[in-house]
């Protein structure tokens, strides 16, 4: 069986009668939803807040009620899928450019469950390039900046034109490779004016769920 099909189906398992869940976005949380909407035909009664354009049109094709962000108080537990997780339980995300929306769920979150498959856990974060989202006004100097802090940026470009997120903005792909100080270069990332958000994620997720050669593996 694939493996992020049984890693998304198990964290369905962790979601209770009346919970509000956000949904992230990915390949590896389609199977979650598809659970989820198994669940409900059972019987189970939840909300779930969409962290993008392409999750809220699976979660209304497959059934699940979706409520907006600022109409709830708090979520009970977020599944959303991850680029890269290190053994600290930080981690890459963005890869669908879904960033913004996937943090901002997050931190309005008890609980996070990552679900991914075992070819994203690494020792060191980058080499999955880190994707910053950025407002379109002034991208070329954020990137003339990123090239001079020597951090290899690349405009993320969509069938030939530039790549835009569900909340209008441009993203630049950061080719690290070795992120040897995430903490920094969060600090460094979250204080550049025209920088939106970034993928890096640490100290969001509560527990991973890993697929792993028809298996499973939960790190909290
Ligand atoms: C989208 C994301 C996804 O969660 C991440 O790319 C993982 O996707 P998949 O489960 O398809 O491998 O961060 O912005």
């Amino acid at each position: 069986m694939d493996d992020k099909k049984i890693a998304g189906e198990r964290a369905a398992e962790l979601i209770r009668d009346g919970m509000i869940v956000g949904l992230g976005t990915g390949s590896t949380v389609y199977y979650t939803m598809k659970r989820i909407s198994q669940m409900l035909e059972n019987g189970l009664k939840i909300k779930a807040v969409s962290t993008s354009s392409s999750t809220t049109t699976i979660a209304q094709k497959l059934g699940i009620p979706l409520v907006d962000l600022n109409d709830v108080g708090k979520i009970d537990i977020t599944i959303d899928g991850a680029d890269e997780v290190d053994s600290s339980l930080n981690g890459i995300k963005g890869g669908g450019g879904a960033l913004l929306y996937e943090k901002l769920v997050a931190i309005s979150s008890e609980k996070v469950i990552w679900v991914v498959d075992s070819s994203k856990i690494v020792n060191q974060l980058g080499e999955f390039p880190l994707p910053v989202e950025v407002i379109p006004f002034a991208y070329n100097h954020i990137l003339t900046k990123f090239k001079d802090m020597n951090l290899n940026p690349r405009l993320r470009i969509n069938n030939g034109d530039f790549f835009i997120t569900d909340s209008q903005h441009y993203i630049i792909d950061l080719y690290i490779n070795k992120i040897e100080y995430p903490y920094e270069l969060e600090k460094t990332l979250n204080s550049i004016p025209g920088v939106v958000e970034h993928g890096l994620f640490i100290n969001i997720v509560d527990t991973v769920i890993i697929g792993k050669d028809n298996s499973l593996e939960i790190v909290n």
